[in-house]
C-alpha cells in the first residue's frame, strides 16, 4: 500500500507518495520548477541542474536538484528564492551558450529570465542530458546508446562507435532529445549564435506567474512531464 508524506513547497502543503521526487510532487501540484533532463518514469541523473531548489533544514538551507531529491515528511522546499532564481538563470544561460540551436533550451532560458548570454557560444549538438541514453536503456532495454569517455571527452555514442544491428531505429532517442527542435527562425550558424528570447507569450507568462506551471511551450518539443 502506498504511504504518503506531507511537505511544504513554496508555502503550499503538498501530499506525495513516499519515493516520489520533489520535482514530480511539485509538477503534480502545478508548481513550475524548470527542468530539462527529467523524463517521467525514467531514473533521474541530475544532469542539467535546472531543477535546483532550496531544501530548508534546521534554519539553514542547501541547494539541490529536485529531480533527485525524494520527498520526506515535513520537509520544506523553496523553488523560487532570489538565490535559486539567480543560480538557475546562470545555468540556463550556460545551456544556451552550449546549445543555442535547441528550441527547448532557448525556451527554458526565456522562462528563467535570461536576457543575454555572457559566455562564448560552443554550439554543440548535445548537452549530455542523457534523455536519449535513459530512454533507450531503461524504457526499451536496448542499450544501444551510452556515455563514452570522461571529463571534456565525455559524449553520447554507440558502444563501439557504430550503430549496432540490434538497434531497431525506433527514433525515440531523437524524439526525447532537446536538440530535436530548432528555434523558430531555424538553426544558427557558427559565429551568429544569439539568445532567441523573442517568444512574447513565454516572456509575459514568466513575468506574471513566476512560480506556476502555465502549460508553457516547453513541453512541445521534448515532452515536459506536464505535457507528456
Ligand atoms: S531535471 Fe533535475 S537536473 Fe535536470
Amino acid at each position: 500500500m502506498l504511504q504518503y508524506v506531507t511537505l511544504t513547497i513554496d508555502g503550499s502543503r503538498v501530499r506525495a507518495a513516499k519515493g516520489t521526487s520533489v520535482l514530480d510532487a511539485a509538477i503534480e501540484y502545478g508548481i513550475c520548477i524548470p527542468h530539462l533532463c527529467h523524463v517521467p518514469s525514467l531514473s533521474d541523473i541530475g544532469a542539467c541542474r535546472l531543477c535546483i531548489v532550496e531544501h530548508v533544514r534546521n534554519g539553514s538551507s542547501n541547494v539541490t536538484t529536485s529531480c533527485t531529491l525524494r520527498v520526506q515528511e515535513g520537509m520544506v522546499i523553496r523553488t523560487n528564492t532570489e538565490k535559486i532564481v539567480k543560480l538557475r538563470r546562470n545555468i540556463a544561460e550556460l545551456l544556451v551558450a552550449e546549445a543555442p540551436n535547441s528550441r527547448a533550451v532557448q525556451d527554458i532560458a526565456v522562462r528563467c529570465g535570461v536576457k543575454e548570454v555572457r559566455y562564448p557560444f560552443r554550439n554543440n549538438n548535445c548537452i549530455q542530458c542523457g534523455r536519449c541514453v535513459r530512454y533507450c536503456n531503461q524504457y526499451w532495454r536496448a542499450n544501444v546508446l551510452g556515455f563514452i569517455g570522461r571529463g571534456k571527452d565525455r559524449h553520447v555514442d554507440y558502444p563501439l562507435g557504430t550503430r549496432p544491428d540490434f538497434c531497431k531505429n525506433c527514433g525515440a532517442c531523437t524524439l526525447y532529445c532537446p536538440m530535436s527542435v530548432t528555434p523558430c527562425e531555424g538553426p544558427m550558424k557558427r559565429g551568429e549564435e544569439h539568445l532567441c528570447g523573442k517568444c512574447e507569450s513565454q516572456l509575459s507568462m514568466s513575468a506574471s506567474l513566476p512560480g506556476a506551471c502555465v502549460r508553457c511551450d516547453l513541453g512541445k518539443g521534448f515532452q515536459c512531464a506536464r505535457h507528456a
